[in-house]
């Protein structure tokens, strides 16, 4: 596998993805783009969330700010998994202290008649543009992740609604209408895998495909409504870059999931490292685990805990990050001993 582009000063992360022996992981954090910096808060209270998204301006500097604070390995792009129902027809609103909300859910085959596939450089253009100006300011110091949603967990928003423990809706409606549920995914499908086509064709060196709500179905579900949809995006773009598949609650999937051409497995920390090397044979290269509210925990133990992770999951192939994304009320102090611990980690 080569992919084209590569020409980064720091390129740690992307030896990883590799498999390539590095004297310490790399390191960066899910959501690391986001609400914990005051940084971010200063540009939050001026702009609302898709005007955020949509301003290439904003978009890069929001994405540039943890790297210039912390120095993390890899940036990724500011910007919701969201923007791709919205390029689809379906309407997304961010409600702030609430979340995402679609007011027309899609439970019908009349309401999937208005889903569209859309021309992505067309409806996302601004996306492209975020990452170009991105790619500027990063001026090659570090790799640019790019994302998306997996099928099933924007499935879970468009027929949910908004945001839920349990995503009822959701499953009710895969259970009830399998055809409708899957002809909904695949659209979902096609649209993302030209997104991501566009995205790497606009600069970003790596994507990730948060299946954030993955770990909502029994694993016999998981196949059927989820990761069917997540294979056919990694045979799409494994050819042109690295592809890191993030399940989060997705253990039981890691042996499938290690034989699928992605680059990299996230894994949340409900699974032991020693565990999630197991279930996927030592065969690929793992991003996670630390559990995010472990960064409410002092400085000094944070990056005894994370030294003792990277030591049990082996300092090769290994990207380390949190389990899931960042959470907003983390002190700034302990991003940074968490960040300063990879970067202080020698082998022993
Ligand atoms: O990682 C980064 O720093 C890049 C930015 C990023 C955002 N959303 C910005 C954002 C990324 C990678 C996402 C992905 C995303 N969005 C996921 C998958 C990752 C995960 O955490 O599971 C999901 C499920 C969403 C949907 C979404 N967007 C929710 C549930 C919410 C509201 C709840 C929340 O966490 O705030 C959002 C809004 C959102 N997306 C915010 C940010 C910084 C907060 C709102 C704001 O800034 O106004």
């Amino acid at each position: 596998m080569t992919f084209k582009n590569i020409m980064i000063k720091n390129d740690l992360f992307l030896r990883a993805l590799k498999g390539e022996q590095v004297d310490r992981p790399p390191v960066w954090m899910m959501r690391q783009a986001g609400r914990y910096l005051p940084e971010f808060q200063v540009i939050k209270k001026k702009y609302d969330f898709f005007t955020r998204c949509q301003t290439p301006e904003l978009a890069s500097e929001i994405t540039v700010q943890p790297i210039r604070r912390y120095g993390m390995d890899a940036a990724i792009l500011f910007s919701d998994i969201l923007v791709i129902p919205q390029a689809m027809n379906i309407e997304v609103q961010m409600k702030p202290d609430f979340g995402p909300y679609l007011p027309k859910p899609i439970r019908s085959q009349k309401d999937l008649d208005h889903v569209i596939i859309p021309d992505v450089n067309d409806s996302l253009g601004y996306v492209m543009e975020a990452i170009k100006a991105t790619k500027e300011k990063l001026n090659d110091e570090v790799p640019l992740i790019g994302f998306a949603g997996s099928p099933w967990t924007i499935l879970c928003y468009c027929v949910q609604g908004q945001g839920s423990k349990n995503f009822d809706k959701a499953k009710e409606l895969c259970f009830t209408n399998p055809v409708l549920a899957h002809s909904l995914l695949q659209k979902i499908t096609d649209t993302t895998i030209e997104y991501l086509k566009a995205k790497v064709g606009a600069g970003v060196n790596t994507v990730q495909v948060f299946d954030s709500w993955g770990g909502m179905l029994s694993p016999v579900d998981y196949q059927e409504f989820s990761w069917q949809y997540v294979q056919q995006i990694i045979d799409a773009l494994k050819d042109i870059t690295p592809v890191i598949a993030f399940g989060k609650g997705c253990w039981f999937a890691l042996d499938e999931m290690s034989k699928s051409g992605a680059s990299a497995l996230g894994v949340d920390w409900t699974c032991s490292p020693r565990n999630a090397r197991y279930l996927s044979g030592g065969r690929i290269t793992l991003q996670g685990n630390f559990d995010p509210t472990r960064l409410f925990s002092p400085p000094a133990v944070i990056k005894k805990m994370v030294h003792q992770m990277i030591n049990e999951f082996g300092k090769d192939r290994l990207v380390v990050n949190l389990g899931h994304g960042i959470l907003p009320n983390i002190p700034l102090e302990n991003a940074k001993a968490f960040i300063d611990a990879v970067k202080e980690y020698k082998a022993n």
